[in-house]
C-alpha cells in the first residue's frame, strides 16, 4: 500500500516537472524570438532617415499630437523620429537644441519658428550643410526651409475674428492673449483677427498681452488687464492654453459675464465649451501637421519635388457642434 502511494507521487512530480520543462522551453523560445525580432527592427530603424523634431514645449499638448501624427507618418514611411524639446518654452533652449541637431548631422530637421532673428539664420545653417529643414505650425519665411507645413495663421486669425463678431452684440470692449510676441504664427493669427474686428466700428480692442505658452501666466496677465481695462467685456487667446488661463481669471474675479474665445481643442477646452465657459474656439490639426511634415520630409529624401507650403486645415467648435459630434 505505502509503495502504491510513492509510486503515485513519483508519478505525479514527475508529470509536474515534465509540464514545467516544457513551460520553461516555450517560454525560452518565444524570448528568443522577440529578442531577435527587436533586434531586427533597430537594426532596420538604423537605416532609416534620422528625422529631429523639436517642439515649442515638450509636453503640450498640442506639441503631443504633432509628435503622434509625426511618429505614425515615421512608421509609414520609414523614418526614424526623434521628439525633443525644452520642458517650458525657451527659445534659448529651443535654438540650443537646434544646434546641436545641426552639429550631430541629422538627415532632416522639423522645427517651428519662434523668432525671425534667431531661427532663420540657423535654419539656413542647416540647409547650406545639406540638412533639409521644414518648417512647422510657425513659418519661417525669410529662410531657406524647403517647406512649411502647418496652419495659414493670417486665414485661422481672421475666422476667429468673423467668430466674434457675428457672436457678440453691440458694442464691445476686446482683450486678447497671444502666445509670444515673437513667433510667426502669432503675429499673423493677431494681424488677421484685428483686420476684422476693425470692419466693425462697435468692437474695439484695448488691450493685448502675451502669456508665454503658459495657462498660468495667461491667467495672471489676464487677470492685470481685467483690473486695468474692466470694461472689457470679449477676450480672446491665441494659443492652445490661453482661454483656459483667461477662464481662470475671470473665475479668479468673479467676472463671468466675459465672453471668452479660443484657440485649439485641447481637453480642458473641450470641457469648458461643454459647460458653457468658453463661446467657441478655432481649431487646428496638430497631428495632421507632424503626419504631412514627416510624409513631406521621406518624399524630399527620396528625391521627390515638394511644394513649399502646405496649410493644414482649421475649424471651429462650440457648445453646439460638440453636441452633435461634428465641427464647422
Ligand atoms: C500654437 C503653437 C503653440 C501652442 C501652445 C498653438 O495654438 O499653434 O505654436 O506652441 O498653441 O500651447
Amino acid at each position: 500500500m505505502a509503495q502504491k502511494k510513492w509510486t503515485i507521487s513519483l508519478i505525479i512530480l514527475l508529470v509536474l516537472f515534465l509540464y514545467v520543462f516544457f513551460h520553461f522551453i516555450t517560454v525560452t523560445k518565444q524570448l528568443e524570438k522577440t529578442v531577435a525580432k527587436l533586434q531586427h527592427e533597430q537594426k532596420m530603424m538604423s537605416h532609416f532617415p534620422h528625422v529631429i523634431l523639436i517642439s515649442q514645449e515638450f509636453d503640450n499638448p498640442y506639441w503631443r499630437k504633432i509628435e503622434q501624427g509625426a511618429k505614425e507618418a515615421g512608421k509609414q514611411y520609414d523614418v526614424n523620429i526623434e521628439y525633443i524639446g525644452p520642458l517650458r518654452t525657451s527659445i534659448e533652449e529651443q535654438v540650443k537644441l537646434l544646434e546641436k541637431a545641426i552639429a550631430s548631422r541629422v538627415d532632416g530637421i522639423i522645427v517651428q519658428n519662434l523668432k525671425d532673428e534667431a531661427f532663420t539664420p540657423l535654419i539656413d545653417k542647416a540647409i547650406s550643410r545639406n540638412i533639409p529643414v521644414i518648417t512647422i505650425d510657425a513659418d519661417a519665411p525669410k529662410s531657406r526651409r524647403i517647406a512649411y507645413v502647418g496652419t495659414n495663421n493670417f486665414e485661422a486669425g481672421r475666422l476667429l475674428g468673423q467668430e466674434v463678431a457675428s457672436r457678440v452684440e453691440g458694442k464691445q470692449e476686446i482683450g486678447i492673449m497671444i502666445g509670444t510676441d515673437t513667433s510667426e504664427n502669432q503675429r499673423l493669427r493677431l494681424q488677421g483677427f484685428l483686420s476684422v474686428i476693425t470692419e466693425y466700428p462697435r468692437l474695439k480692442v484695448v488691450s493685448v498681452a502675451s502669456s508665454n505658452i503658459s495657462r498660468i501666466q495667461a491667467s495672471i496677465q489676464a487677470e492685470q488687464m481685467l483690473r486695468k481695462h474692466p470694461n472689457i467685456s470679449v477676450m480672446v487667446g491665441t494659443s492652445a492654453l490661453d482661454a483656459i488661463g483667461i477662464r481662470m481669471a475671470i473665475k479668479n474675479l468673479h467676472r463671468e459675464d466675459i465672453q471668452i474665445f479660443g484657440f485649439d481643442d485641447v481637453e480642458e477646452t473641450m470641457e469648458a465649451i461643454k459647460e458653457g465657459d468658453i463661446v467657441a474656439t478655432v481649431v487646428q490639426k496638430p497631428y495632421d501637421m507632424g503626419y504631412s511634415a514627416v510624409k513631406l520630409m521621406a518624399d524630399h529624401l527620396s528625391g521627390k519635388q515638394i511644394d513649399k507650403e502646405h496649410f493644414t486645415a482649421t475649424g471651429v467648435i462650440d457648445y453646439q457642434n460638440i453636441q452633435q459630434g461634428r465641427n464647422k
